[in-house]
Protein backbone atom coordinates (compact mmCIF):
# COMPACT_ATOMS: atom_id res chain seq x y z
CA UNK A 1 0.00 0.00 0.00
CA UNK A 2 1.49 3.49 -1.17
CA UNK A 3 -0.33 5.06 1.68
CA UNK A 4 -1.21 8.67 -0.18
CA UNK A 5 2.44 8.42 -1.99
CA UNK A 6 1.91 8.27 -5.84
CA UNK A 7 5.08 5.79 -5.37
CA UNK A 8 6.37 3.65 -3.26
CA UNK A 9 9.92 4.99 -3.53
CA UNK A 10 8.95 8.49 -2.16
CA UNK A 11 6.88 6.56 -0.01
CA UNK A 12 10.10 5.02 1.13
CA UNK A 13 11.97 8.28 1.14
CA UNK A 14 9.33 9.69 3.76
CA UNK A 15 9.41 6.45 6.08
CA UNK A 16 13.16 7.30 6.80
CA UNK A 17 12.70 9.49 9.81
CA UNK A 18 10.41 6.60 11.15
CA UNK A 19 13.16 3.77 10.16
CA UNK A 20 16.09 5.31 11.29
CA UNK A 21 14.84 5.93 14.68
CA UNK A 22 13.45 2.53 14.85
CA UNK A 23 16.47 0.57 13.65
CA UNK A 24 18.41 2.98 15.95
CA UNK A 25 16.49 1.90 19.14
CA UNK A 26 17.70 -1.78 18.82
CA UNK A 27 21.66 -0.74 18.70
CA UNK A 28 21.91 2.13 20.70
CA UNK A 29 21.37 2.58 25.05
CA UNK A 30 20.04 6.36 24.00
CA UNK A 31 19.54 7.20 27.67
CA UNK A 32 22.93 6.47 28.59
CA UNK A 33 24.55 7.35 25.42
CA UNK A 34 26.09 3.92 24.70
CA UNK A 35 26.09 1.63 21.89
CA UNK A 36 24.00 -1.55 23.18
CA UNK A 37 23.99 -4.11 20.07
CA UNK A 38 20.86 -6.35 19.49
CA UNK A 39 23.67 -9.82 20.32
CA UNK A 40 26.66 -10.86 21.52
CA UNK A 41 29.00 -10.64 19.71
CA UNK A 42 30.84 -14.05 18.95
CA UNK A 43 34.27 -12.16 18.46
CA UNK A 44 36.22 -9.23 20.03
CA UNK A 45 36.72 -6.10 17.79
CA UNK A 46 39.59 -5.84 19.99
CA UNK A 47 41.73 -9.12 18.18
CA UNK A 48 40.51 -8.49 14.95
CA UNK A 49 43.35 -7.49 12.83
CA UNK A 50 40.87 -6.74 9.83
CA UNK A 51 37.80 -5.83 8.27
CA UNK A 52 36.68 -7.18 5.20
CA UNK A 53 33.28 -5.54 3.24
CA UNK A 54 31.52 -7.30 0.36
CA UNK A 55 28.32 -6.83 -0.98
CA UNK A 56 26.66 -5.33 -4.19
CA UNK A 57 25.00 -2.06 -5.48
CA UNK A 58 23.75 0.52 -3.39
CA UNK A 59 24.98 -2.07 0.12
CA UNK A 60 28.37 -1.74 -1.57
CA UNK A 61 28.37 2.02 -1.26
CA UNK A 62 27.10 1.84 2.33
CA UNK A 63 30.54 -0.30 2.99
CA UNK A 64 32.21 1.79 1.17
CA UNK A 65 31.37 4.65 3.83
CA UNK A 66 31.74 2.06 6.32
CA UNK A 67 35.51 1.94 5.36
CA UNK A 68 35.92 5.58 6.23
CA UNK A 69 34.32 5.17 9.80
CA UNK A 70 35.45 2.01 10.60
CA UNK A 71 39.33 3.41 9.81
CA UNK A 72 38.95 6.73 11.76
CA UNK A 73 37.03 5.62 15.22
CA UNK A 74 37.87 2.00 15.32
CA UNK A 75 41.62 2.59 13.81
CA UNK A 76 40.37 -1.33 11.82
CA UNK A 77 41.79 -1.59 8.48
CA UNK A 78 38.83 -2.32 5.90
CA UNK A 79 38.69 -3.69 2.51
CA UNK A 80 35.13 -3.10 0.47
CA UNK A 81 34.66 -4.71 -2.65
CA UNK A 82 32.50 -6.04 -4.74
CA UNK A 83 30.71 -9.52 -3.91
CA UNK A 84 30.91 -10.21 -7.60
CA UNK A 85 34.65 -9.01 -8.17
CA UNK A 86 35.75 -10.53 -4.09
CA UNK A 87 34.54 -14.09 -4.69
CA UNK A 88 36.17 -14.80 -8.13
CA UNK A 89 40.07 -13.16 -7.15
CA UNK A 90 40.33 -16.03 -4.28
CA UNK A 91 42.08 -12.81 -1.29
CA UNK A 92 43.99 -14.38 1.18
CA UNK A 93 42.86 -13.43 4.08
CA UNK A 94 44.85 -14.23 7.56
CA UNK A 95 43.04 -15.96 10.63
CA UNK A 96 40.88 -13.53 12.80
CA UNK A 97 39.28 -11.54 10.49
CA UNK A 98 35.58 -10.25 10.11
CA UNK A 99 34.39 -10.71 7.10
CA UNK A 100 30.66 -8.68 7.05
CA UNK A 101 27.93 -8.80 4.26
CA UNK A 102 25.50 -6.07 3.41
CA UNK A 103 22.30 -6.78 1.49
CA UNK A 104 18.54 -6.05 2.02
CA UNK A 105 17.16 -9.08 0.07
CA UNK A 106 19.74 -11.97 1.81
CA UNK A 107 19.71 -13.33 -1.14
CA UNK A 108 21.51 -11.69 -3.67
CA UNK A 109 24.08 -14.82 -5.48
CA UNK A 110 27.05 -12.75 -5.40
CA UNK A 111 27.24 -11.92 -2.11
CA UNK A 112 25.73 -15.20 -1.04
CA UNK A 113 29.08 -16.80 -2.24
CA UNK A 114 31.67 -14.26 -0.94
CA UNK A 115 30.17 -15.25 2.06
CA UNK A 116 30.73 -18.67 1.81
CA UNK A 117 34.27 -18.15 0.46
CA UNK A 118 34.80 -16.42 3.92
CA UNK A 119 33.73 -18.97 5.49
CA UNK A 120 35.61 -21.52 4.12
CA UNK A 121 38.88 -18.73 4.98
CA UNK A 122 38.26 -19.61 8.50
CA UNK A 123 36.72 -15.72 8.72
CA UNK A 124 33.80 -14.78 11.69
CA UNK A 125 31.21 -14.23 9.46
CA UNK A 126 28.60 -11.09 10.10
CA UNK A 127 25.37 -9.74 7.74
CA UNK A 128 23.79 -6.33 7.83
CA UNK A 129 20.27 -7.71 6.39
CA UNK A 130 16.49 -6.77 6.11
CA UNK A 131 15.13 -10.17 5.58
CA UNK A 132 16.16 -12.01 8.62
CA UNK A 133 14.48 -15.16 7.23
CA UNK A 134 17.30 -15.00 4.08
CA UNK A 135 20.08 -17.42 3.16
CA UNK A 136 22.49 -14.59 3.81
CA UNK A 137 21.06 -14.21 7.28
CA UNK A 138 20.83 -18.03 7.99
CA UNK A 139 24.83 -18.55 6.74
CA UNK A 140 25.99 -15.81 9.28
CA UNK A 141 27.03 -16.10 12.65
CA UNK A 142 25.52 -13.05 13.78
CA UNK A 143 22.96 -11.48 12.26
CA UNK A 144 22.62 -7.46 12.38
CA UNK A 145 18.56 -6.72 10.76
CA UNK A 146 18.68 -3.03 9.89
CA UNK A 147 14.95 -3.29 10.91
CA UNK A 148 13.37 -0.76 8.39
CA UNK A 149 10.09 -3.08 7.27
CA UNK A 150 9.81 -4.26 3.84
CA UNK A 151 11.42 -2.27 0.97
CA UNK A 152 9.17 -2.68 -2.09
CA UNK A 153 10.67 0.09 -4.90
CA UNK A 154 13.58 -1.64 -6.72
CA UNK A 155 15.68 1.58 -5.94
CA UNK A 156 16.80 1.14 -2.44
CA UNK A 157 16.11 4.04 -0.01
CA UNK A 158 15.09 3.71 2.95
CA UNK A 159 17.15 0.19 3.53
CA UNK A 160 20.21 2.06 2.51
CA UNK A 161 20.33 5.20 5.51
CA UNK A 162 19.49 1.95 7.92
CA UNK A 163 22.46 -0.16 6.64
CA UNK A 164 24.83 2.94 6.88
CA UNK A 165 23.13 3.38 10.78
CA UNK A 166 23.36 0.05 11.56
CA UNK A 167 27.28 -0.12 10.29
CA UNK A 168 27.75 3.43 12.05
CA UNK A 169 26.80 2.04 15.52
CA UNK A 170 29.09 -1.14 14.59
CA UNK A 171 31.39 1.24 14.36
CA UNK A 172 31.32 2.81 17.60
CA UNK A 173 31.04 -0.29 19.17
CA UNK A 174 34.22 -1.03 17.45
CA UNK A 175 36.26 2.03 18.53
CA UNK A 176 35.17 1.50 22.16
CA UNK A 177 36.41 -2.33 22.26
CA UNK A 178 39.48 -1.38 20.86
CA UNK A 179 39.70 1.86 23.10
CA UNK A 180 40.28 4.20 19.84
CA UNK A 181 37.06 6.20 21.50
CA UNK A 182 36.74 7.53 25.33
CA UNK A 183 33.16 6.98 26.71
CA UNK A 184 33.03 10.69 26.30
CA UNK A 185 33.39 10.51 22.15
CA UNK A 186 30.88 7.18 22.37
CA UNK A 187 28.44 9.54 23.85
CA UNK A 188 28.48 11.98 21.43
CA UNK A 189 28.73 9.95 18.61
CA UNK A 190 25.59 8.14 20.17
CA UNK A 191 23.87 11.33 20.69
CA UNK A 192 24.71 12.11 16.61
CA UNK A 193 22.82 9.11 15.43
CA UNK A 194 19.83 9.46 17.84
CA UNK A 195 19.61 13.05 16.06
CA UNK A 196 19.37 11.85 12.64
CA UNK A 197 15.69 11.25 12.34
CA UNK A 198 14.90 14.91 12.97
CA UNK A 199 18.03 15.58 10.63
CA UNK A 200 16.49 13.59 7.82
CA UNK A 201 13.20 15.18 8.29
CA UNK A 202 14.91 18.73 7.81
CA UNK A 203 16.62 17.07 4.74
CA UNK A 204 13.22 16.22 3.79
CA UNK A 205 12.10 19.54 3.35
CA UNK A 206 14.06 20.72 0.32
CA UNK A 207 11.62 18.58 -1.45
CA UNK A 208 10.33 21.35 -3.43
CA UNK A 209 13.02 22.60 -4.45
CA UNK A 210 15.12 19.35 -5.68
CA UNK A 211 11.81 19.30 -7.55
CA UNK A 212 12.53 22.59 -9.42
CA UNK A 213 16.06 21.53 -10.46
CA UNK A 214 14.72 18.41 -12.04
CA UNK A 215 13.16 19.54 -14.86
CA UNK A 216 16.85 21.17 -15.66
CA UNK A 217 18.53 17.89 -15.04
CA UNK A 218 16.09 15.35 -16.85
CA UNK A 219 17.76 17.33 -20.10
CA UNK A 220 21.01 15.93 -19.54
CA UNK A 221 22.92 13.18 -21.49
CA UNK A 222 24.96 12.44 -18.90
CA UNK A 223 25.70 13.87 -15.15
CA UNK A 224 28.85 13.53 -13.34
CA UNK A 225 28.62 13.69 -8.90
CA UNK A 226 31.44 14.79 -6.87
CA UNK A 227 32.07 14.11 -3.50
CA UNK A 228 35.39 13.90 -0.66
CA UNK A 229 36.00 11.26 2.12
CA UNK A 230 32.63 9.67 3.23
CA UNK A 231 30.30 11.86 0.61
CA UNK A 232 32.86 10.20 -1.84
CA UNK A 233 30.22 6.81 -1.28
CA UNK A 234 27.28 8.95 -1.63
CA UNK A 235 28.27 10.75 -5.09
CA UNK A 236 28.48 7.22 -6.44
CA UNK A 237 25.14 6.21 -4.79
CA UNK A 238 23.09 9.66 -6.25
CA UNK A 239 24.93 8.58 -9.06
CA UNK A 240 23.36 5.04 -9.40
CA UNK A 241 20.22 6.28 -7.77
CA UNK A 242 19.86 8.65 -11.36
CA UNK A 243 20.50 5.71 -13.64
CA UNK A 244 18.17 3.36 -12.04
CA UNK A 245 15.11 5.31 -12.42
CA UNK A 246 15.73 7.75 -14.89
CA UNK A 247 18.18 6.08 -17.42
CA UNK A 248 20.68 9.36 -17.73
CA UNK A 249 24.28 7.85 -17.62
CA UNK A 250 25.77 9.74 -14.38
CA UNK A 251 28.91 8.63 -12.67
CA UNK A 252 30.29 9.26 -9.30
CA UNK A 253 33.61 10.72 -8.55
CA UNK A 254 35.73 11.51 -6.11
CA UNK A 255 36.32 15.00 -6.01
CA UNK A 256 40.21 15.29 -5.93
CA UNK A 257 39.88 12.77 -8.81
CA UNK A 258 38.28 15.43 -11.49
CA UNK A 259 41.41 16.79 -12.55
CA UNK A 260 42.99 13.25 -13.70
CA UNK A 261 40.22 12.41 -16.68
CA UNK A 262 36.07 13.47 -16.29
CA UNK A 263 36.96 17.46 -16.31
CA UNK A 264 37.41 16.44 -20.00
CA UNK A 265 33.47 16.35 -20.06
CA UNK A 266 32.77 19.28 -19.13
CA UNK A 267 30.91 21.61 -21.03
CA UNK A 268 28.13 23.54 -20.60
CA UNK A 269 25.54 20.67 -21.39
CA UNK A 270 27.16 18.65 -18.03
CA UNK A 271 25.18 18.92 -14.89
CA UNK A 272 28.01 18.46 -11.78
CA UNK A 273 25.82 17.39 -8.63
CA UNK A 274 28.32 18.00 -5.69
CA UNK A 275 27.70 16.72 -2.58
CA UNK A 276 30.06 18.72 -0.22
CA UNK A 277 28.80 19.77 3.42
CA UNK A 278 31.31 22.41 4.70
CA UNK A 279 34.71 20.70 6.20
CA UNK A 280 38.28 21.01 6.44
CA UNK A 281 38.29 20.38 2.76
CA UNK A 282 35.77 22.70 1.66
CA UNK A 283 38.49 24.92 -0.20
CA UNK A 284 39.80 22.38 -2.37
CA UNK A 285 35.56 21.85 -3.29
CA UNK A 286 35.61 25.33 -4.19
CA UNK A 287 38.18 25.24 -6.07
CA UNK A 288 37.24 22.14 -8.08
CA UNK A 289 34.07 23.71 -8.25
CA UNK A 290 35.90 26.56 -9.85
CA UNK A 291 37.42 24.59 -12.42
CA UNK A 292 34.03 23.32 -13.43
CA UNK A 293 31.95 26.74 -13.82
CA UNK A 294 35.70 27.76 -15.57
CA UNK A 295 34.67 25.30 -18.35
CA UNK A 296 30.49 26.27 -18.38
CA UNK A 297 29.52 23.06 -16.07
CA UNK A 298 26.49 23.70 -14.28
CA UNK A 299 26.70 22.97 -10.56
CA UNK A 300 24.09 21.68 -8.41
CA UNK A 301 25.77 22.07 -4.78
CA UNK A 302 24.25 20.08 -1.71
CA UNK A 303 25.63 21.66 1.03
CA UNK A 304 24.96 22.85 4.86
CA UNK A 305 24.59 26.72 5.33
CA UNK A 306 27.64 27.77 5.85
CA UNK A 307 28.72 25.86 2.78
CA UNK A 308 26.27 27.49 0.83
CA UNK A 309 27.66 31.12 2.02
CA UNK A 310 31.29 30.21 1.13
CA UNK A 311 30.49 28.71 -1.92
CA UNK A 312 30.49 31.72 -4.77
CA UNK A 313 28.86 32.54 -7.82
CA UNK A 314 30.49 29.52 -9.23
CA UNK A 315 27.32 27.67 -8.09
CA UNK A 316 23.95 27.10 -10.34
CA UNK A 317 21.86 25.77 -7.73
CA UNK A 318 22.20 24.69 -3.96
CA UNK A 319 19.87 22.28 -2.05
CA UNK A 320 21.00 23.09 1.56
CA UNK A 321 21.05 20.07 4.43
CA UNK A 322 21.00 20.37 8.09
CA UNK A 323 24.16 21.37 9.83
CA UNK A 324 25.64 17.82 11.10
CA UNK A 325 29.02 16.41 12.18
CA UNK A 326 30.88 14.49 9.19
CA UNK A 327 30.00 11.79 11.34
CA UNK A 328 26.33 11.65 10.21
CA UNK A 329 26.89 13.69 6.86
CA UNK A 330 26.33 10.66 4.59
CA UNK A 331 23.47 9.28 6.09
CA UNK A 332 22.02 13.11 5.93
CA UNK A 333 23.15 13.32 2.51
CA UNK A 334 21.84 10.12 1.04
CA UNK A 335 18.11 11.82 0.66
CA UNK A 336 18.86 15.25 -1.41
CA UNK A 337 20.28 12.33 -3.86
CA UNK A 338 17.60 9.99 -4.00
CA UNK A 339 15.01 12.88 -4.27
CA UNK A 340 16.81 14.59 -7.14
CA UNK A 341 16.86 10.74 -9.09
CA UNK A 342 12.90 10.83 -7.75
CA UNK A 343 11.85 14.02 -8.98
CA UNK A 344 13.85 13.44 -12.59
CA UNK A 345 12.09 10.22 -12.98
CA UNK A 346 8.86 11.61 -12.18
CA UNK A 347 9.15 14.57 -14.39
CA UNK A 348 10.42 12.44 -17.25
CA UNK A 349 7.72 9.81 -17.19
CA UNK A 350 9.64 6.74 -16.14
CA UNK A 351 8.20 3.67 -14.14
CA UNK A 352 9.96 4.53 -10.67
CA UNK A 353 9.43 2.17 -8.99
CA UNK A 354 10.29 -0.65 -11.77
CA UNK A 355 12.94 0.26 -13.67
CA UNK A 356 13.38 -1.30 -16.60
CA UNK A 357 16.13 -4.49 -16.61
CA UNK A 358 16.11 -4.54 -13.22
CA UNK A 359 14.99 -6.90 -9.84
CA UNK A 360 14.46 -5.79 -6.81
CA UNK A 361 16.59 -9.20 -5.97
CA UNK A 362 19.36 -10.23 -7.84
CA UNK A 363 19.67 -14.22 -6.82
CA UNK A 364 21.31 -14.75 -10.24
CA UNK A 365 24.98 -14.21 -11.42
O1 LIG B 1 19.42 -7.08 -1.80
P1 LIG B 1 20.80 -6.47 -1.90
O2 LIG B 1 21.00 -5.36 -0.91
O3 LIG B 1 21.89 -7.49 -1.78
O4 LIG B 1 20.86 -5.84 -3.33
C1 LIG B 1 22.05 -5.27 -3.82
C2 LIG B 1 21.81 -4.46 -5.06
O5 LIG B 1 21.24 -5.26 -6.06
C3 LIG B 1 20.88 -3.26 -4.80
O6 LIG B 1 21.38 -2.43 -3.79
C4 LIG B 1 20.71 -2.42 -6.08
O7 LIG B 1 21.89 -1.78 -6.42
C5 LIG B 1 19.55 -1.44 -5.86
N1 LIG B 1 18.63 -1.52 -6.96
C6 LIG B 1 20.00 -0.02 -5.63
O8 LIG B 1 18.99 0.93 -5.67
Amino acid sequence: DKGNHRHFMLKEIYEQPDAISHTVSHYLDLANGKVKLPAKLPFDFKSLNRLTISACGTAFYAGLVAKYWFEKYARLPVEVDVASEFRYREPPMDADGLALFISQSGETADTLAALRYCKAQGQHIASIVNAQESTIARESDIVFPIQCGPEISVASTKATTAQLSVLASLAIAAGRQRGTISEAEEFELVDMLAKLPGAITKALASEDKIDQISHALSKADDVLYLGRGSLFPIALEGALKLKEITYIHAEGYASGELKHGPIALIDETLPVVVVAPSDQLFDKTISNMHEVAARGGKIILITDEAGAKSAGDDVSEIIIVPDAHEFVMPIICAIPVQLLAYHTAVFMGTDVDQPRNLAKSVTVE
